[in-house]
């Protein structure tokens, strides 16, 4: 050991607190964006049970509602919905960019997502939050939100050989998202189905995806950033990664007599049933609730046959995880939505991720607005501290 390490002591810094892995039950901030009571079933946004604003409003009335803290009246529904409609048209540049995106194999929808949103923000030249005011982080916030279908409609499109269908100016988000992907008008019935699936997931309180929007944002940086670390986040099966895998296990299990053998041998090997469990919801999560109804008022095998398998696993979970409180999630009844409306399976996450904008970007204003750069500290626990090179050890 040199003489200078055996003079050098490193007491460690105590961090304030230890928190549980996971940072389980924390609050890490203030917020009057919304928030989930997992013991009551039961989340909000802006103090509205976000279940009730699902059944009885528009997409473009919820997503007003969390950008500007109020539900719109009917002129500002109007104006909103119309500044919103008008913002579909993607840079030039990066409309051009698209089938290049798109070729990249394996095309994964939510990773070219991901990219074009990037792209759009460094095109749309969104400068660092710290450097711009309030209204013009609402502005981007809008603009990046209501652009994000017209990219994923535009590479899921090119990457099938297909020419872009620009939105109708005369349909809402939930309908043009649908008009976008298929250049058909939707039934309407779908279009609905779809709203209320994108309404329950604007946004759940302080989410890993919401969480890493918000890091990103309080070190100044800009806001395609934020969005971009957000996809990523997002992009995990343990958060929004789960609903085509749910639909795979139900493929996979084919008919009701063999539910019970094939969900008891995944759970006993240690793997998860995708669309079941969740951190904070030890009770019905109100969202499945709200989807099983919307996948069975839609009809189709699929959902009585998703119903009967439901049954199957929440009885193999109780058996073989007693005591975890494993209920449905979102994610179980969000692939047949999307399916029987028409969605493909790989833009499941996808959609999500364009519904969750919403959540974001309220996310990213209220941070931007009230702003400390959030830097925890860990615990470190490798070898003592300072630790002599090697005898002789050197730039080599
Ligand atoms: N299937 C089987 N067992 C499960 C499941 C599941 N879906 N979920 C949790 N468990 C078990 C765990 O194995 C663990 O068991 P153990 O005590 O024997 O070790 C126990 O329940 C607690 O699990 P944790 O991982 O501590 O629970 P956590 O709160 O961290 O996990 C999560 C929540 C990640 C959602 C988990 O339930 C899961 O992986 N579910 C499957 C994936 C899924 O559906 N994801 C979508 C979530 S909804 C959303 O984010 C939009």
């Amino acid at each position: 050991m040199s003489d200078a390490a055996e003079e050098v002591k490193v007491a460690p810094t105590m961090p304030a607190m230890v928190l549980p892995p996971g940072l389980e039950g924390v609050a890490v901030a203030e917020t009057s964006i919304g928030d989930v009571r997992g013991e009551h079933g039961f989340f909000h946004y802006r103090g509205y049970d976000a279940v009730e604003l699902a059944r009885t409003c528009s997409f473009e009335q919820v997503w007003y509602l969390l950008t500007e803290g109020e539900l719109p009246d009917r002129e500002q529904t109007r104006r909103f919905r119309e500044e919103t409609a008008q913002l579909r048209r993607l840079p030039e540049e990066v409309a051009k960019l698209l089938p290049a995106i798109a070729a990249i194999e394996p095309f994964a929808p939510l990773d070219a997502l991901r990219t074009a949103v990037s792209l759009t923000a460094s095109a749309l030249g969104l400068r660092p939050v710290m450097d711009i005011s309030a209204e013009e982080i609402r502005l981007q916030a809008v603009r990046m939100t209501a652009l994000v279908p017209v990219m994923l409609m535009g590479l899921y499109r090119a990457h099938q050989g297909q020419e872009p269908v620009p939105a109708d100016p005369e349909l809402g988000y939930a309908a043009a998202y649908l008009q976008m992907l298929t250049g058909e008008h939707p039934h309407e019935k779908h279009a609905r189905a779809v709203e209320k699936y994108l309404i329950l997931t604007m946004d759940h309180g302080f989410n890993a995806s919401t969480f890493t929007a918000r890091v990103i944002i309080s070190t100044g940086a800009d806001l395609g950033s934020a969005l971009v670390g957000a996809i990523g986040a997002l992009s995990g099966p343990m958060h929004g990664g789960a609903p085509s895998r749910a639909l795979q296990t139900l493929d996979e299990i084919g008919t009701e007599d063999r539910a019970y053998e094939y969900l008891r041998r995944r759970v006993a090997s240690g793997q998860r049933l995708m669309g079941f469990g969740h951190r904070i919801y030890k009770t019905d999560d109100p969202r499945s609730t709200l989807l099983r109804e919307v996948a069975l008022e839609l009809g189709g095998e699929q959902a009585q046959f998703a119903q009967q398998v439901e049954r199957i696993a929440l009885k193999v979970l109780n058996e073989l995880k007693p005591g975890r409180r494993l209920y449905t999630n979102v994610e179980y009844y969000a692939g047949v939505v999307m399916n029987t409306a028409g969605i493909p399976g790989d833009l499941f996450t996808p959609t999500f991720a364009s519904s969750r904008m919403v959540g974001w970007t309220a996310a990213i204003c209220e941070q931007a607005a009230h702003n400390r750069l959030i830097r925890p500290s860990a615990v470190y626990v490798g070898p003592s501290p300072p630790r002599p090179l090697p005898d002789g050890y050197g730039y080599s």
